[in-house]
């Protein structure tokens, strides 16, 4: 496996790598890899020749009293596991590899960044398409891989790519939970070990919440309220900063569930903030 921290440097030796008709996969991820990282890069390895992971804790995606310094990292482990996941290159840039001091070019999808985690953190979404432009551009991918997790970011990337007829695949990869239903991530390595057995909630209220939809309910707002009081009940101490239910789509509230809903949550749990969601097929 081949370390480049060049942003040049990769897209050159990408852009040889396609004209030899090589097929280009991209997994962007900020490190500190978990096994949903890792499923990606499995993903990105069984369709193409080429996998490239970027390993890059964004700056312009986290606001002035988020986690970003705090943000965990490993390069040596997640360098070792990148290469036993059969990555071919791993793009670790610096923040000044990736903006000039003066940069000034973003990217936004405001209408899919209106709700939800764009509500609550304003300049997210705008960091997060203006840096996998960038990405995209630097690793030049046939396909580019990301976790379901974060549904309204794939949302939001899709439509960009859309938007800016740009040339890339972009693919959407299920949730890997932990045995108890947490969804995996980096972030939650800021739990407590009391506050990772309760966290697991999170996931056993949204699957409440299908079941009582599965049973005929249908109102949004009586299944958010029943929501809200499980996870007070079940997660004592936590802040609720949303549940919604939104078409997956637009990410638009629902005010009654009729067809596909997807249920959106962030629930702070001690330091971390943790999302989820669970599609609702109706
Ligand atoms: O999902 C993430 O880890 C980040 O938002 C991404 C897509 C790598 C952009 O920084």
């Amino acid at each position: 496996m081949e370390i480049i921290n060049n942003p040049q440097e990769l897209q050159t030796l990408s852009l040889m790598l396609r004209a030899e008709g090589k097929k280009v996969a991209l997994v962007p991820t900020m490190g500190f890899f978990h096994e949903g990282h890792l499923s990606l890069m499995d993903a990105a390895r069984r369709q193409a020749d080429v996998v490239i992971v970027s390993l890059f804790v964004n700056p312009t995606q986290f606001g002035p009293n988020e986690d970003l310094d705090a943000y965990p990292h490993n390069l040596e482990r997640d360098a070792k596991l990148a290469e036993e996941h059969g990555v071919d290159i791993l793009f670790t840039p610096t923040r000044d590899d990736m903006y000039y001091e003066d940069h000034s070019t973003w990217v936004e999808v405001p209408d899919l960044a209106a709700n939800l985690c764009g509500k609550s953190r304003p300049v997210h979404f705008r960091g997060v398409a203006t840096v996998v432009t960038k990405l995209f551009m630097t690793a030049q991918p046939h396909v580019a891989v990301f976790g379901e997790k974060d549904w309204q970011q794939l949302a939001i990337i899709k439509r960009m790519v859309r938007d800016l007829n740009i040339p890339v695949d972009v693919q959407g990869h299920p949730i890997v939970r932990e045995e108890s239903g947490l969804a995996l991530s980096s972030r939650n390595v800021y739990l407590t070990e009391d506050e990772k057995k309760k966290a697991p909630m999170i996931q056993q209220g949204l699957r409440q919440m299908r079941d009582a939809v599965d049973k005929g309910k249908n109102n949004a707002a009586e299944l958010k309220e029943e929501l809200a009081a499980f996870y007070s009940r079940e997660i004592p101490g936590s802040r609720v900063d949303y549940i919604e239910i939104v078409h997956p789509g637009s990410i638009e509230n629902l005010d009654i569930i009729e067809g596909p809903a997807l249920c959106a949550v962030a629930v702070h749990v001690g330091k971390a903030r943790l999302i989820d969601n669970l599609l609702i097929k109706v």
